[in-house]
């Protein structure tokens, strides 16, 4: 394990863009829109804010130096660091749960993809293609979840500079400007300001809502891919130059502020879409919600905006492709680093062997999908992954030594024993962060 052969990234650009990367995708842009309509608006949002930095980045920090302390897949990091082979089973529930997680990203993955051929086809005159890819039938479910999945397999079967490295240094400053100036865009039309009060004014007779918190923090989790290892091995495969309390921060940023813009653009782009007529509450008086969500407004948004908006739905949808991509790499990438490493896997079979397995689950929740895909969602997100996240508090907190804790974090960060930083976050990880989740998970159960 460990060593030369594992590969490294070749710069500090490479990691915080991978890292960023993994944390910017559906989470944000699909899924934390969906959550925030659901909820209710300004209360989750803040709920969310207040978990991602009082949870979230605590346990990110915590991944971070495992990672790169051990140079290993989770299940490795456990089993190399002092006390930790007891925690091996918590390893592999990470690796599984990602695995599941991949299953259902994939579909929704494949709906942008589809989102983004639509307006192609058509301009090409093909208009029945055009109506079909975006039909979200099984059969079109299927066909660009398994797309998602082909293109997932050959990067991470490339390796962490060919695959990850490359893609994750393009292209996400071009999805960050065209969000802002569609936010611009949205705010001047009539109805907007509407959905902007509902966004950022707190309605706190909602917060003490059970869901609300289950939701907010399961969006933490899954937002910046915490609890499950992808942060983990990528930070393995950094070099011990880097500040990780530096880069945890602006991962954190970065991920927290594109989910607020994305919200920023989609509530208040619901109540434009009502002022001119549409539909955006159900029976019972509730913002409509669903996986469907972002997928009704932002086309609805972009037909407004005329022959420009074709060309914006085209670069947008291409950029959640990319956008989604670099978190499904960052997926496949957990088990396959297992293989590799602990089973001594060639790279290239393992990335089939285990694309493979996951892409039978992910077919499995496209034909049973109403069935499967929330149940899927809210398993993995809300519980599993806060679960994986207590025990990493335990492990960091309670279990590893804290001086092989404080010399892996000084590693590219020589003054960080005396700064503020070091005199908060273990108390976090020791308690704030774990307890918070136990209550969470409880009262979610009770
Ligand atoms: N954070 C990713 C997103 O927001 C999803 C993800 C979850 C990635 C878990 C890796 C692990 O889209």
């Amino acid at each position: 394990m460990g060593g030369s052969s594992r590969g490294e990234f070749s710069s500090s650009f490479g990691f915080i863009m991978a890292a960023a990367g993994s944390a910017i995708g559906l989470g944000n842009i699909w899924g934390f829109p969906t959550q925030t309509a659901q909820n209710g608006g300004a209360a989750f949002v803040l709920l969310y804010l207040i978990l991602a930095f009082v949870v979230g980045y605590p346990i990110l920090l915590a991944e971070f130096t495992i990672g790169r302390h051990s140079q290993s897949n989770p299940v490795g990091a456990y089993q190399s660091i002092k006390g930790g082979k007891r925690f091996a089973p918590v390893g592999f529930l990470g690796i599984t749960t990602v695995g599941f997680i991949l299953s259902f990203y994939s579909i929704i993955a494949g709906t942008m993809m589809a989102y983004f051929l639509n307006p192609i086809l058509k301009l090409v005159g093909l208009h029945q293609a055009a109506a079909w890819v975006i039909s979200q039938g099984v059969s079109s479910n299927i066909l660009f979840a398994s797309l998602f999945f082909f293109i997932t397999v050959l990067i991470v079967a490339a390796g962490v500079k060919n695959g990850i490295e490359k893609w994750s240094t393009r292209l996400m400053p071009t999805l960050l400007l065209i969000l802002i100036l569609l936010t611009i865009y949205v705010l001047t039309l009539d109805g907007a300001m509407e959905g902007l009060k509902v966004y950022l004014l707190p309605d706190f007779t909602k917060v003490f809502h059970t869901q609300l918190f289950t939701s907010a923090l399961g969006q933490a989790f899954f937002s910046l891919s915490l609890g499950v290892g992808s942060m983990l091995v990528l930070a393995s495969y950094t070099s011990k130059k880097e500040n990780l309390v530096r880069l945890g921060r602006l991962v954190t940023l970065s991920d927290v502020g594109i989910a607020f813009l994305a919200g920023l653009l989609i509530i208040p782009a619901m109540y434009a879409a009502s002022a001119s007529g549409a539909e955006i509450f159900d029976e019972a008086g509730n913002l409509i919600s669903g996986p469907n969500l972002i997928f009704q407004v932002l086309p609805a948004l972009f037909d407004t905006m005329g022959p420009i908006g074709i060309g914006l739905a085209i670069i947008f949808f291409f950029l959640m492709v990319i956008a989604a991509l670099t978190s499904t790499i960052s997926m496949l990438e957990v088990p396959v680093s297992y293989a590799v490493d602990n089973r001594g896997m060639d790279r290239t079979k393992a990335s089939i062997l285990i694309g493979g397995i996951f892409w039978i689950v992910s077919m499995v929740i496209a034909l049973n999908f109403d069935l499967l895909f929330d149940f899927v969602v809210a398993t993995t997100t809300e519980f599993i992954q806060p679960l994986l996240g207590l025990f990493i508090c335990v492990f960091v907190g309670w279990v590893m030594n804290r001086n092989t804790l404080i010399e892996e974090i000084k590693q590219g960060n020589p003054d960080v024993e005396n700064s503020f930083f070091m005199k908060i976050w273990p108390l976090f990880i020791r308690y704030v962060s774990p307890i918070l989740i136990l209550i969470i998970l409880a009262q979610a159960f009770l």
